[in-house]
Order: C-alpha cells, then structure tokens, then sequence
C-alpha cells in the first residue's frame, strides 16, 4: 500500500484536511496530529477499518482504544448518560489532553471498546485534528500512531518511521505541543481514579471536581486499565533513569556515561540543556529543552527516537520530579527504564 503524506501547510490544509476525511469515512487509516501525541485515526463504527488499527500497530486485542469526536455534543452517540462529574471536567478540559472513561451506551459495538461496558472519549486540541473529526462527522478511534511498545509519535516522519506503507494517510500537522499522551480519567465509579498521568494534572482534576482523585497503581492482574500491563513507550536502546538533585543527577550520569563509553557501551544522553557541555565528547546528547518538566514532557520520545537512530546501546536519562506534568514523564519514563538510579 501507498501511504499518502499529506501537507496542512498553506494552500495545501484545506484539501488534505478533505481527502483524509475522505478516507476515514470509507473505512481507510490516517494518521493525524494531536496536541499530545499522533493517532492512527480509524471510522469507530467500521469493524473492518478497528480491525485494522490492531492489526497494523501490532496491537494486543483486549487493549481498548479512545474515541475521538468533535464536540461534547457528539458524545450522545457513545453513552446513554453521563455522571455529573463529565461536565466539570468537560467545560474545563475540553478540547484538551484529557480522555474521560465512562459508561458506552449498548449502541457502541463490543469491538470499540475491547469487550468493555466502557468507553474513553476526548476532544482533542489541534486545530488540524478538530477540522478532521469535524470533516468526517463521526467519532474517531484513535490510538498514538506506533507500533505497539515503540514511544509514541510526536511528528509526522517518526509516524512515518513506524507505519509507512502500512496505512492510507499521514496527516502532516507540525509537532505535538504536548508530547506525552493524554491523562486517563476513570469517572465511573464515586471516585475519580487517574488510570494514565498526561498533560491534565491530577491536581488540575482534583481542583476541577472539588474531590479528591486517586491515582491507579499498576497492576499485573486485571488491571482498570488493559494498557497499563503492557511494556511501553520503550526505545530499542536500554534505559536508565537517574532521580535525585539535579546537580547530583547530572554528575552521576556523566561519570556513569564516562565508565560505559571506556566499555566500549555506544552512549546517548538525555537531560536538560544546560548538562550537555558536561559530558565527554562521543556521548550523544539530547536536550530535553531549558529546564523542567515541560519541555522534557515535549521531547521524551522524540528523544528515544533520534537516539535509537544513532544507535545507541544505552539511553541515561535525567529524571523530574512527579509534579504536575512531571508525573507523566516519570510514568513513561519509569515504564522505558530497565534500571533506576537514585542519586
Ligand atoms: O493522547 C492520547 O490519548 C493519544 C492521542 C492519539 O489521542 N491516544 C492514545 O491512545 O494514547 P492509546 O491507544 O495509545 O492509549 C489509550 C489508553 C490505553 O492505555 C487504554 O488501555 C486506555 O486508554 N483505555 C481505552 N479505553 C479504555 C476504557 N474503556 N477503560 C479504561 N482504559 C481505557
Ligand atoms: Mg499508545
């Protein structure tokens, strides 16, 4: 297969913006842009066109997917009711990188949601991605545009990277502001449960509701959420996280850089800018943006993914510290690693 690449640029938006509506609504798979991470965009009630996304990612099947719409108005089509705590968390976060879990109305075919009685919705924030899902005028399953354990796409090319020739469509829209995928909100119970940190706080939740939220642990068995059991967001190249004080951080990371590369380890190095004239010449360094955990949340996977382009043996990596945004880039980061260093 073909995979177009199509350019949002100028003269080009409105016309791509046609044809990859064009081809979600006949069933076909395009990738488009979010604010926090690509999607590989299938039609939600075409069983041919959901198959496929698992297919294509290498997707275990019991792991559900999001529903993509276009406006808070558009999720009648998806549940029967909705507990008042959507409409707070609705008004304040969408469109936004929050997907909020609630009870799918029978309408909504079994394959959607992996069997569940559930069903994850979000409205995301890009304009390219909302004149989409607007195109196409029918809810959108969407999971980050990887095959499946790769660390999600943040651009067009790493979209390319993993599934040319595999889809319909790539949607070109810029990089992701965000970077890390979106927070998952379990609302169905009497207590907000936090099932995937994101770009939505736990405390931006909790302030919204005027409740407290929990926030799920990691299980190995049966877990909320089918996601949570699986190896993720892993570069090729083994991972090692380094928490602590920054300046002890970098310290460590730069004598453990030094001791591997006398090894004859291949070395890359992830941190903020500022550390990177520490390190010896021949570790590759990445900058993970000036300093916290915003940019590091920006640039964690397009940090993997040049890195395993370099062909590193060994990714050190810098750790943050689990406030606000910071929670989702340890989540990611904790799941890649392969060994934590506390400094
Ligand atoms: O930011 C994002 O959410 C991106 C963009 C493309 O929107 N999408 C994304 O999708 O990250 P995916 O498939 O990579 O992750 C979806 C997560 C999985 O952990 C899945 O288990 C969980 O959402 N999920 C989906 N439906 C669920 C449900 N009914 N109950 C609990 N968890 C659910
Ligand atoms: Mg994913």
């Amino acid at each position: 297969m073909k995979t177009l690449f199509l350019s949002t640029r100028g003269a080009h938006r409105a016309r791509s913006i046609a044809s990859a509506a064009r081809i979600l609504r006949r069933g076909g798979l395009v990738a488009f842009p979010t604010e926090t991470v690509y999607g590989l965009g299938g039609h939600a009630f075409n069983a041919r066109a959901v198959r496929k996304i698992f297919r294509v990612k290498g997707r275990p099947q019991d792991n559900p997917l999001i529903v993509h719409i276009a406006s808070v108005q558009q999720i009648w089509q998806l549940v029967d009711s909705l507990p008042v705590m959507f409409w707070a968390l609705a008004e304040k976060f969408m469109p936004g990188p929050l997907t909020i879990v609630v009870r799918k109305s029978r309408r909504v075919p079994a394959f959607v949601t992996a069997g569940l009685e559930t069903i994850a919705v979000r409205i995301p924030d890009h304009p390219v991605a909302r004149a989409l899902l607007k195109a196409t005028a029918a809810p959108i399953v969407a999971p980050s545009a990887n095959i499946s354990g790769r660390p999600s796409p943040t651009t067009a090319s790493h979209v390319r990277e993993d599934l040319d020739g595999r889809i319909d469509a790539i949607l070109d829209g810029g990089s992701s502001r965000v970077g890390l995928e979106s927070t998952v909100v379990d609302i169905t119970g009497r207590v907000p449960i936090i099932l995937r940190p994101g770009g939505v706080t736990g405390e931006q939740i909790q302030k919204a509701l005027g409740v407290r939220v929990r926030l799920a642990r990691p299980v190995k068995h049966r877990p909320k959420s089918p996601g949570m059991k699986y190896k993720h967001y892993a570069p090729r190249a083994e991972v090692v996280v380094f928490e602590g004080k920054r300046s002890s951080v970098w310290r460590t990371m730069v004598h453990a850089a030094a001791r591997l590369q006398r090894r004859g380890v291949r070395v890359g190095a992830m941190a903020e800018d500022q550390a990177g004239a520490k390190f010896s010449e021949g570790v590759l360094f990445f900058s993970l943006g000036e300093t916290g955990a915003r940019g590091a949340a920006r640039l964690l996977f397009r940090g993997f993914r040049s890195l395993d382009a370099q062909n590193v043996d060994m990714i050190l990596c810098q750790g943050f510290s689990d406030e606000e945004i910071g929670a989702a880039v340890m989540n990611r980061l904790r799941k890649a690693a392969t060994r934590r260093v506390r400094v």
